[in-house]
């Protein structure tokens, strides 16, 4: 082990990930005139964040009337009543502003005939408190993420983010209590880095490869969210897990719900639209719990399509073929390469696909990373932020409405980079680190690199994904879930014989993708154990066996901590039941109508 050397760095912050949150916050760091670093495994412009299609959802009325207030009341009931009120008014409230700030930074929004931003509709956007469809989702016609990330690394680079690229984040660097730090390694030499910081900020997104079926990226491992697991941190509300509605079947790939936006409808082997029959009001633009589960339902009851009657049909060739050029190139595309389609004549098979965790790293609307005690429920951990997709802030609740994705990304992003200009002076000196600091991750990375035993990574990490995919699905039950939490910990024990072939530390993918199995494991086993022990429905977590939601007993938080070997203990705190400012008031639980 002591033929491990550091690399050691200082930075008044440290941004872990470049994506859309990643880089609004280092952008904004950088600009207050922070000294600050942003890691990123892969290089900025292919983080998932490039691959958002529909939009990013802010209240700016450019089609027709809108109010923050609406949106707010919309994200509060699409979360199912699990997400924080008080950071829900913060992110509708700053929704606009962080819009009209991309906009200024560059973004090629499409535009409407007037000039203004164009916005289309989304599943679970409404006018006044729910009466009408809302006009809400600001697009770049279906590559909304791509146009912002690239928009983003620009605004990082003119404000001199420092980039460390292609560099895997390994471990916190903690001193007690307090995150001081991260240790990673430059994949490209092998070399190890220490990257002592007075704030650290975790933007390392999701974790959908989890799943066997995900719409998410191969990089999307969850890599932040394991780090602060291992730290004996708390996730949060791992257990709700979005299925986006319209996967492309057997690919996976993501067919943005911009397409129902702009027309599209969904049709079951007896040419029914049965969205009208489930959501009668909202029909093929209900949020999308909705969607996946009569999707789910229609299979099971033999109406799906295809030989096996196994997947739906997304028709959009009843529309404008100009308007599918101007407003859904994108997806157009992704139709003909991956299903052989052209939309303009014919369906495009899709299926319920994972597409995003609700669950993360718990924090407050400052992105500062909570850890709850038996006496402090608000309780920060000094030094350490999450952001985005790694985050669970908690905006999305149970369920996240397509679009609020983006936003959170900017509204929060900024949101950290403002508080840290707040708790950080520029250039202060820092303590010494801890004797040990970086030995954990040194230990951890030489035990996997040595790993000899006759269990290839891939086997574990498919077993894992299979798991998740039929244990932690669409519809749940308590024995289906306990077979699940079963499987997950023999997986996590079968890791004691793990093997890797490649010793060596330069470009050792083999080594790096057991590294990020590692993490996805402790959140798959978050996620199931979470799921196992919430007795009721509620968003993404459909309970066959407790079909009610149940405010009485479980409107709280699900904390989730995993340790190395994945043995959990599940705790719960409040839900913020309360709104951030006296103009709006606490939005009532109501039972949801369709
Ligand atoms: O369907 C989509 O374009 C995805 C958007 C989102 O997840 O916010």
């Amino acid at each position: 082990m002591s033929s491990y050397e550091f690399n050691d760095h200082q930075f008044d912050v440290v941004v872990v990930g470049a994506g859309g949150s990643g880089l609004r916050a280092a952008l904004g760091c950088a600009e207050r005139g922070l000294k600050t670093a942003c890691i990123s495994k892969v290089f900025p412009t292919r983080s998932h964040t490039v691959a958002a299609q529909g939009g990013i959802s802010a209240a700016l009325g450019n089609m027709g009337d809108d109010d923050w207030r609406w949106h707010m009341y919309d994200t509060v009931k699409g979360s199912d009543w699990l997400g924080d009120q008080d950071a829900i008014e913060y992110l509708c409230r700053n929704a606009a502003e962080a819009v009209y700030e991309l906009d200024h930074f560059g973004v090629p929004f499409s535009r409407t005939e007037e000039g203004k931003i164009y916005q289309r509709p989304f599943g679970g956007m409404t006018t006044n408190f729910g009466e009408g469809i809302a006009q809400r989702t600001c697009a770049a016609a279906d590559r909304t993420g791509h146009a912002i990330l690239h928009t983003l690394y620009g605004q990082s680079l003119r404000y001199e983010t420092e980039f460390f690229i292609e560099y895997f984040a390994l471990d916190l660097i903690m001193d007690e209590d307090r995150c001081v730090g991260v240790t990673a390694m430059d994949m490209s030499t092998g070399t190890l880095h220490r990257f002592q910081a007075k704030q650290v900020i975790m933007a390392t997104g999701g974790y959908g490869r989890a799943y066997f079926s995900a719409t998410s990226a191969h990089t999307c491992t969850g890599d932040g969210s394991a780090m602060v697991a291992r730290a004996g941190l708390p996730l949060q509300d791992m257990e709700f897990v979005q299925f986006h509605p319209t996967g492309i079947y057997g690919a996976g790939c993501l067919i943005t719900e911009g397409s129902r936006g702009e027309g599209g409808i969904l049709i079951n082997s007896e040419g029914e639209r049965f969205m009208e029959r489930y959501a009668p009001s909202a029909k093929d633009l209900a949020s999308r719990d909705v969607v996946s589960r009569s999707m789910t339902i229609e299979i099971r009851e033999g109406r799906g399509v295809g030989a096996n009657k196994d997947h739906i049909y997304l028709h959009l060739d009843h529309l404008d073929p100009d308007i599918l050029a101007e407003r859904l190139p994108g997806i157009s595309e992704s139709a003909k390469i991956f299903a052989g389609v052209d939309v303009t004549k014919e369906p495009i098979p899709v299926l319920p696909t994972v597409h995003y965790n609700m669950g993360g790293i718990p924090t407050n609307y400052h992105g500062e990373v909570l850890n709850p005690s038996a006496s402090d429920a608000e309780r920060t951990v000094p030094g350490l932020m999450a952001i985005g997709e790694a985050a669970c802030v908690s905006v999305h609740g149970a369920n996240r409405l397509g679009s609020n994705s983006l936003i959170d990304l900017v509204v929060f992003g900024r949101a950290s980079a403002m508080r840290a200009s707040e708790i950080v002076k520029p250039g202060e000196r820092h303590a010494p680190l801890p004797a040990n600091a970086g030995e954990n991750a040194v230990s951890r990375l030489d035990h996997f690199r040595n790993a000899s035993g006759s269990t290839p990574t891939a086997e574990l990490r498919l077993e894992m994904q299979k798991t998740m995919q039929e244990n932690c699905a669409v519809f749940r039950t308590g024995e289906v879930l306990q077979e699940g939490c079963d499987r997950m910990q023999k997986v996590m024990t079968a890791m004691d014989d793990i093997g890797i072939a490649d010793r060596s530390l330069i470009w050792n993918s083999d080594l790096i993708e057991t590294l990020e199995f590692d993490n996805l494991a402790l959140q798959a086993v978050a996620t199931v154990e979470g799921a196992n022990a919430r007795k009721e429905s509620r968003g993404g977590h459909a309970r066959e066996d407790f079909p009610e939601r149940d405010d009485e007993e479980w409107m709280k938080h699900t904390l989730a901590y995993v340790d190395a070997k994945g043995k959990s203990k599940i705790d719960y705190r409040g839900v913020h039941n309360y709104t951030l400012t006296n103009e709006v008031t606490y939005i009532e639980p109501k039972a949801r109508v369709y």
